[in-house]
């Protein structure tokens, strides 16, 4: 039994989404008999922690702060254990430009890009690359912030009279942004969570819209607008393949305890193609990662303490990282 302080809320614009994973970890711990230590993360973070005392950190913060290596800082200053991925880790899949470009190092096929800073575009003339750009990639084109999550501030441009004002959107959550190459086809996600044999990638999900529409924030979190299907019905060569991805993209980023990363199948050449990684996932009841564990026969409670015990086999330097 320990005494753990999960963190929760934040001030990023996934703070909701947060707060549900958070609360429901929380139920999770105390029926495994922790004590838990419920913390909204603000700038009372440290001194919470240094009066209260927990043994061990839970962080079930998503964005800004608590999924990019922040808050990840902080706990190794103040020398508290915590779960999931390292602070690198963090830094490298909540940038989707630095993770895409060490998947291309790596060989892990993910979609065509491009990307530049708001000053590139100000000041640099950035915008007289357009064309080229347009002409590379082709309609529509994916316009999204470098970091960021949940869908927010991705734009579909559908002519290059679109792209200015996609970018303006994308310039809005964030000083980068990245143009990509749109496939058409299945959104899949693979989960991954580290058991006694190493990182084991869990059961495809995959999320069907139920509208034709782009499948947005609003779609995501709204029971019933999405369908998540798990085991998602593709043939085993896809599923063996996605799974390798998966695996693969972990082990180039460095991700440690769970993860979930995204693909796309594309329907015309079946290739599979990775849009990025999540160091914290959802662990919400309608979020995927759980989802997966429950298809391959870890339950939540079981999943929980499995990322708490890995938290410590890190900090007791069990594993050689
Ligand atoms: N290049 C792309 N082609 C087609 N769909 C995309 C592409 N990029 C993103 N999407 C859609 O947008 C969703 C969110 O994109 P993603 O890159 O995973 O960012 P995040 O989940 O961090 O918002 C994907 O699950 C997919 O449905
Ligand atoms: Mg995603």
């Amino acid at each position: 039994m320990s005494r753990v302080a999960v963190l929760k809320g934040g001030s990023s614009l996934e703070r909701q989404v947060s707060l549900r994973s958070g609360a429901r970890v929380e139920d999770a711990l105390g029926r495994l008999g922790h004590e838990t230590l419920p913390i909204d993360v603000g700038d009372d973070l440290i001194e919470r922690l240094r009066e209260e005392e927990p043994e061990i950190a839970f962080v079930a913060l998503h964005g800004r702060d608590g999924e990019d290596g922040t808050v990840q800082e902080l706990l190794e200053i103040v020398g508290l254990p915590y779960t999931g991925s390292g602070i690198l880790a963090c830094m490298r899949s909540i940038d989707k430009v630095l993770a895409k470009h060490l998947f291309v190092e790596a060989n892990i096929p993910t979609p065509e890009f491009f990307a530049f800073t708001e000053a590139a575009f100000k000041t640099l003339g950035a915008a007289d690359t357009l064309p080229t750009i347009e002409q590379r990639l082709d309609f529509p084109i994916v316009v999204k912030p470098a970091t960021g999550g949940s869908a927010l501030g991705i734009k579909f441009a559908e002519s290059a009279s679109a792209v200015p004002g996609a970018l303006v959107a994308g310039f809005s959550y964030d000083t980068r942004v990245l143009l990509e190459r749109h496939v058409r086809g299945r959104d899949l996600a693979v989960s991954i969570v580290e058991g006694a044999d190493g990182p084991e990638a869990l059961p495809i999900v995959e999320a069907v819209p139920r509208d034709e529409d782009f499948y947005d924030f609003e779609a995501r979190y709204e029971i019933g607008r999405t369908e998540f299907v798990c085991p998602a019905s593709v043939p085993d060569a896809v599923t063996r393949r996605a799974q390798q991805l998966a695996l693969d993209v972990y082990r180039v980023l460095g991700l440690y305890g769970f993860a979930r990363v995204d693909l796309m199948l594309e329907e015309d050449s079946e290739c599979l193609y990775v849009l990025e990684a999540n160091a914290i996932p959802g662990l919400t009841e309608t979020s995927l990662l759980p989802q997966a564990a429950e298809a391959a026969g870890i339950g939540f409670d079981e999943l929980v303490e499995r990322i708490l015990e890995l938290a410590w086999a890190r900090a007791q330097g069990e594993l050689a990282l």
